[in-house]
């Protein structure tokens, strides 16, 4: 049997952060002699081990193709990934499994939908509506849409804290607008988007709705029904699940309506040398062999998640956030880049004329594991007259101590560069 979110040992429904960490082995570790402090997790998060022992299970015991033997491991194989399948389905109260499409990760699926749904709905003078707090894996797509199609990219701006500028957003809508594609909360800044509104918005001139939720899940429970938009995109690894492992939700008509994006086998019901008819939802978007062990662990991680709870989750991020703004304040000429109203456990920061990269190395050697860069949004730097933030973003197993450390480092830099 697949490990299971039942293996893992229970977690109060207050989050005990010392239960939780204890489940995570990469945790407990030392880098350059101290203590690993793990604040990288916008980029990745660290794995359970129940999720790290499922991946194992897979290969020592379930590993066959899917959909295509008659013999024993195949069907436990097939089983066992259309299991997956549904729990995604739960995860995000997708009405049906037809409507969940396994992707490598959420750039793959917005490129889905960019290909398959872009080419064959956008016109020339149409126009996709993206806010400039995008990562890149939302505006390039786009970007390249627009050029093969004639349409025009608009942008929505952002304020001085982050914020999307609602009235210009809803100025930009108009029944020019066939896409409106937007994160549900920001990689960069930890914006947590106003999404309801913007697909009231988008509705009101009949366009389609993409949300990129990538750093969305792990924070927050998602409801695609109460939020309605056509596509919501999420990947595997920020979610406490491997990488290479990406979904795509698509509202059933609307998948139903587009050509495929890749060609080959299983996302077929017939081929002769004349002509192909496509297999049904959602295999039809799935061509070749699908990556089988990382669907299958990623409902293990999202059954895991689940089990210790959004509410729990959220209560102690947002304990950690409210805790992580003030101590970083108190560092002298440390500014916070994003103080949005709506923010998730996101501190992205400069310091001075001190180059991020400089502070990301001399924290490190701390034990300390920030980003640093653009976060791949180089528009987000751009609005703030930056090239790069230092970037310290929590998840469930963070601790106020880990905060300190951070501080404490911090102490350090400004020590070397300061
Ligand atoms: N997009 C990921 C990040 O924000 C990789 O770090």
């Amino acid at each position: 049997m697949t490990p299971t979110a039942s293996d893992t040992p229970a977690v109060p429904a207050t989050l005990d952060v010392a239960a939780i960490r204890a489940l995570f082995p990469a945790l407990h570790q030392q880098v350059y002699g101290k203590p690993l402090v793990y604040l990288d997790n916008a980029a990745t998060t660290q794995k359970p081990q129940v999720v790290i022992d499922a991946l194992r299970h897979y290969y020592e015991r379930d590993n066959a193709n899917v959909h295509r033997g008659v013999h024993a491991l195949s069907e436990k194989a097939t089983a066992a990934f259309e299991g997956a399948r549904k729990t995604v389905q739960r995860f995000l109260n997708a009405r049906s499994e037809r409507e969940i499409i396994f992707t490598r990760n959420a750039t793959e699926s917005i490129n889905l939908v960019a290909r398959a749904w872009g080419d064959s709905q956008l016109k020339a003078d149409d126009e996709v509506l993206i806010t400039a707090l995008e990562h890149h894996s939302n505006i390039v797509p786009w970007q390249q849409a627009c050029a093969r199609t004639g349409a025009v990219l608009k942008v929505a701006p952002i304020d001085d804290a982050g914020d999307v500028v609602m009235d210009e957003f809803a100025r930009l809508v108009s029944p020019r607008t066939k896409m409106v594609a937007v994160s549900h909360l920001s990689n960069a800044l930890g914006t947590i988007n106003p999404v309801e509104q913007m697909v009231a918005l988008a509705r009101s001139v009949g366009a389609a709705v993409l949300i990129d939720g990538s750093q969305a899940v792990y924070h927050m429970a998602v409801d695609v029904q109460a939020l309605d938009p056509d596509f919501y995109v999420f990947t595997g690894h920020k979610v406490y699940g491997p990488t290479g492992i990406g979904v795509l939700y698509g509202r059933e008509a609307v998948l139903n309506a587009m050509p495929p994006f890749m060609g080959g086998g299983d996302m077929i019901s017939s081929v002769t040398f004349e002509k192909s008819e496509w297999n049904e939802l959602p295999y039809k978007f799935e061509a070749g062999t699908p990556n089988i062990a990382d669907a299958i662990v990623l409902a293990v991680a999202i059954e895991f998640v689940r089990s210790v709870g959004f509410e729990a989750i959220g209560t102690h991020e947002a304990a950690l956030l409210d805790y992580g703004t003030r101590r970083l304040q108190e560092v002298p000429g440390l500014t916070l880049v994003g103080t949005a109203k709506r923010k998730a456990s996101v501190l992205s920061f400069v310091m001075g004329d001190m180059h991020p990269h400089d502070i990301g190395t001399i924290v490190d050697r701390e034990g300390v594991a920030i980003r640093t860069g653009h976060h791949c949004a180089q528009p987000v730097m751009d609005r703030f007259g930056i090239p790069a933030t230092a970037r310290a973003s929590l998840a469930m197993y963070n601790t106020t101590d880990d905060i300190d450390a951070l501080v404490h480092a911090l102490g350090r830099v400004r020590q070397l560069l300061g």
